[in-house]
């Protein structure tokens, strides 16, 4: 892998080694010293042009335990806050020799223009409502294990993932679709028409408006987050009438499987697309998603990062 700008940059094989060696390095994250030599004398920089929690720190974390050196570069504090561009940023960072860049942008395709203008590898950390492939593979490693906890081999085929809420304007469901689609899952994706993407036909997913018709087909359900700081105008007419009719309310538990789990990438709206029962109950998986996030992006950075290959020359 050159750089990771998508879900679709990920095939099986590709996609199946990155999930196998994160499983060795979630080990990592129950040891009391958490250190492996494996990126020492590799430098990751993780820019952030967009508020991060998760993402963040736990690239952060994953470089730090894998032993590269890692810096965070925020707009809020950088010369991106004097009208510094995006360009003039990615050439400043990458000339001081770094290997990777880890960046999150408001803007979809800033990391597929930053990976033509730098040297050091990219990963896409999230950009704008285009893609999250590291949160797609973090869901992935996830599902799988609490397959697994079943008693099952783990497998994603033939397994059913209802994706819920704000699909229009999120990253997660394109990356998550893409990458199910390649572990060979079903995908069926829910939302009020007026949050359902446009071009969604052409996807490999069934769609509906109907929650309570097909909560209990789900292995997983993943609910979304309302993304209202995206939304310009009205695409329900109120919270209260989103939640009746798209929350994972206390109510909509009992439709659910007894073996289904509960996603959500975060930050939740609590009450709103998800309520509390919900996000705290025995099926969730949500604080399972964080910790997959860490040993993931560990294995990300190992397939980028841990072979003996020199930074590309100038690609400008
Ligand atoms: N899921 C996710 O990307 O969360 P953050 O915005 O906190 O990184």
């Amino acid at each position: 892998m050159r750089h990771l700008l998508s879900a679709a940059d990920l095939d099986l094989a590709t996609t199946t080694a990155v999930l196998d060696l994160a499983e060795e390095m979630g080990q990592l994250q129950q040891r009391p010293v958490k250190k492996l030599p494996a990126l020492r004398g590799r430098t990751v920089v993780n820019l952030f042009f967009e508020d991060s929690t998760r993402t963040r720190s736990s690239f952060e974390l994953a470089g730090k335990w894998l032993s590269a050196d890692v810096i965070n570069v925020s707009a809020k504090g950088s010369s991106v806050s004097k009208g510094e561009s995006l360009r003039d940023t990615v050439l400043t960072i990458d000339a001081m020799g770094v290997d990777a860049l880890v960046i999150r942008h408001s803007a979809s395709g800033a990391p597929l223009q930053a990976s033509q203008w730098a040297r050091a590898k990219v990963i896409n950390a999230g950009d704008g409502t285009h893609e999250h492939p590291t949160q797609a593979l973090l869901d992935a490693y996830t599902m799988r294990r609490h397959l697994r906890s079943l008693g099952g081999d783990g497998e994603l085929a033939g397994r059913t993932v209802v994706i819920v809420g704000d699909l229009t304007h999120s990253r997660v469901v394109r990356s998550n679709v893409l990458l199910l689609q390649t572990l060979g899952a079903t995908v069926v994706l829910v939302a009020p028409a007026t949050l359902m993407p446009s071009g969604v036909a052409s996807w490999p997913v069934t769609t509906s408006n109907d929650l309570d018709a097909v909560l209990p087909e789900a292995d997983i359900v993943m609910m979304l987050r309302v993304q209202s700081e995206r939304m310009s105008g009205g695409y329900f007419p109120t919270p209260r009438e989103y939640t009746v009719g798209y929350g994972l309310t206390r109510n909509r538990l009992g439709l659910l499987r007894p073996e289904a789990a509960i996603c959500h990438p975060g930050p939740m709206n609590r009450g709103l697309e998800i309520s509390a029962d919900a996000a705290d109950s025995a099926s969730s998986l949500i604080l399972d998603q964080v910790a997959a996030g860490v040993a993931v992006r560990m294995s990300v950075l190992y397939h980028l990062l841990g072979g003996d290959d020199e930074r590309e020359g100038d690609p400008r």
